[in-house]
């Protein structure tokens, strides 16, 4: 269970791996996320399915390699299996057709966004994406985003490949000329704020996919907490998408920061035996929030 079927290196740091799963290949919908636990002792990561194969019983998962579990679940071979997978978790995406879908991405949010553009596309909706990078070497899934788009738009910071800016200035362009229904934006959480902030000022729907730091995912921590219309909402169970007119953006951004304060990060600054690395976290991040 749970073996390594196929492994790909999308760019430097970005891979993409098949797992034999066919119980989460059977049921993960589009906008549904496992947590992985590569080794014995390991914490668990959250990562998003990008495609099931439910013949074949296989997931496919698309990560950057940030810190040490991904990093981890990176080096495994093929043939290889992983040590746990639990899923499919948080609730699918709602697909709806609302006729024209602008589906705005960055960094990792673009591996997110493939299969809420196809759903978007399969549902009858046209689908125009908007992907962007710092650099053309940080850009990430350019071939499949322009399969499951019928149009897509591409920005890097230093114009070092296509136009120069950011994805956020292609979004007011489309909405100035064309009838869109619903803009969706997966990426950094000031380009999501932006991407929002522009659908508000049109009066068009807008739906964002949080990701904040997550310890067990299953609702029983605490750690993922939103403020979503005023109410603190788990995005691991009742997200990971929200309506993003109802994010409180600025909340998100301290929580994130909060974080990173107190923890910097779940594996590089915490030297700890293996068995207590999961509590560890927990107490780090609760005691960032205490208070709060
Ligand atoms: C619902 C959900 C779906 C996700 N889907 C994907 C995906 O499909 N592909 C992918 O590459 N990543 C995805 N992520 C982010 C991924 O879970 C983190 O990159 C991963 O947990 C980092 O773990 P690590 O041990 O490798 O790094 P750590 O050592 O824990 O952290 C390394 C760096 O990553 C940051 N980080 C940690 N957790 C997160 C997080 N949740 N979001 C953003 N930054 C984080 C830390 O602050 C630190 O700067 C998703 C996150 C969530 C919540
Ligand atoms: S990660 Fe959501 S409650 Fe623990």
């Amino acid at each position: 269970m749970f073996e390594i079927v196929n492994k790909q290196i999308l760019a430097e740091d970005v891979k993409r791996v098949d797992i034999y799963a066919p119980h989460i290949a059977k049921n993960a919908l589009p906008g549904q996320f496992v947590s992985i636990c590569p080794e014995e002792g390991d914490e668990r990561v959250p990562l998003t399915v990008i495609e099931t194969a439910e013949g074949r019983g296989t997931i496919s998962l698309i990560f950057q390699e940030k810190g040490e579990t991904t990093g981890k679940l990176g080096s495994l071979p093929i043939h290889e299996s992983v040590f746990s997978i639990l899923g499919p978790l948080g609730q699918p995406a709602k697909i709806e057709k609302v006729g024209l879908v602008v589906c705005i991405a960055t960094g990792v949010g673009t591996a997110q966004m493939l299969p809420i553009a196809r759903a978007y596309r399969k549902a009858g909706n046209k689908v125009i994406g908007i992907i962007g990078a710092k650099t053309k070497k940080e850009l990430m899934l350019e071939a499949q985003m322009r399969i499951v788009s019928h149009k897509i738009f591409i920005t890097t910071n230093d114009g070092s490949y296509e136009r120069r800016g950011v994805v956020t200035d292609i979004l007011k362009e489309i909405i100035a000329k064309e009838k869109v229904g619903l803009v969706y934006a997966i990426g950094a959480i000031e380009m999501m704020q932006e991407a929002v902030s522009i659908t508000k000022q049109k009066n068009i729907a807008a739906k964002v996919q949080l990701n904040p730091v997550m310890v067990d995912c299953m609702g029983m921590c605490g750690a993922c907490r939103v403020k979503i219309a005023g109410d603190l909402i788990l995005a691991c169970t009742d997200g990971p998408e929200f309506d993003g007119h109802q994010v409180d953006f600025e909340d998100f951004k301290v929580r994130m920061n909060a974080f990173k304060e107190s923890g910097q990060c779940r594996s590089h600054t915490l030297p700890r035996s293996k068995a207590r690395k999961g509590s560890t976290i927990l107490t780090k991040f609760l005691s960032a929030f205490r208070g709060k």
